[in-house]
């Protein structure tokens, strides 16, 4: 079978602040989509890209990726995504075609995903595993907080208990899966039969309670999500490119 990867990228990135979709926002000269992309298209396996555009723009979208210098032997498809993420995910798999047996799942936002956590990933779903994630020790102490609906706004917030973080960890993207378990668990989940609130796709495969595994993640592997995180991947870019 072929191997895929599905790529969100129709969020509008309210946390990185006003602008342009976080997808098409500039990363060291180029969109930090096209660096997502070019991540998926340097892994061994992926022969084909599904990009989940935010919906007002995959012609847009498509245009600039034509443009963009990606190596020319991976298909890349365009589709409009949805209103959250799990919709913009399910938007994509009904894109791929028959002959693709293993799906990686890949935010945008994670655009400088080193090209052998991808493999790692690929390669242990092709060695058995349904679902795989990758993911990292948690590295803070984490505390649990109170749910006080009487807390004034802006009040300090009492602790619960503090988490043993030694059973923490912190999941990345891509995830990969046999593609007819995440079917599965995305055809649930568009049905209400559970699923729907999952923020990950494992998540939602945990729940139709096949295994899920974790391999190792990488730093370079976070999620640009804040302004902070575009000045760390800007720096990531420069480190790589001396
Ligand atoms: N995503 C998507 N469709 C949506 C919402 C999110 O495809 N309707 C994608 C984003 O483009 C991103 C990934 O899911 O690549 C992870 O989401 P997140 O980091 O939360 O991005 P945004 O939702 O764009 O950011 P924010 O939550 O700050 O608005
Ligand atoms: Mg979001």
């Amino acid at each position: 079978g072929r191997t895929a990867a599905v790529v969100p990228a129709a969020g509008r990135g309210e946390r990185l602040g006003p602008g342009a979709p976080k997808a098409l926002r500039d990363l060291g000269g180029a969109p930090v989509l096209v660096h997502a992309v070019r991540a998926m298209c340097q892994a061994d396996e992926v022969s084909l890209v599904v990009v989940v555009a935010p919906p007002e723009s995959p012609d847009a979208v498509r245009a600039m990726l034509a443009s963009a210098p990606l190596p020319a032997a991976v298909e890349i498809v365009v589709v409009p995504g949805g209103a959250n993420r799990q919709e913009s995910v399910r938007l994509g798999l009904a894109a791929l075609p028959e002959e693709v047996d293993v799906v990686l799942v890949h935010d945008a936002a994670r655009a400088l995903v080193p090209a052998a956590t991808v493999d790692s990933v690929v390669a242990t779903v092709r060695a058995g595993a349904p679902a795989v994630v990758p993911a990292l020790p948690v590295t803070d102490t984490v505390k649990r907080v109170g749910r006080d609906p009487n807390r004034p706004a802006g009040a300090p917030e009492p602790v619960v208990d503090t988490v043993d973080r030694a059973d923490l960890r912190a999941v990345q993207t891509p995830q990969g899966f046999d593609r007819s378990v995440l079917a599965e668990a995305h055809g649930n989940a568009a049905e209400g039969l559970g699923g729907e609130g999952a923020t990950d796709c494992a998540g939602m495969v945990e729940r139709l309670g096949r295994p899920v595994v974790l391999v190792p993640g990488h730093e370079e592997a976070f999620k640009i999500t804040r302004p902070l995180d575009l000045v760390l991947a800007e720096a990531v870019l420069a480190r790589r490119e001396t």
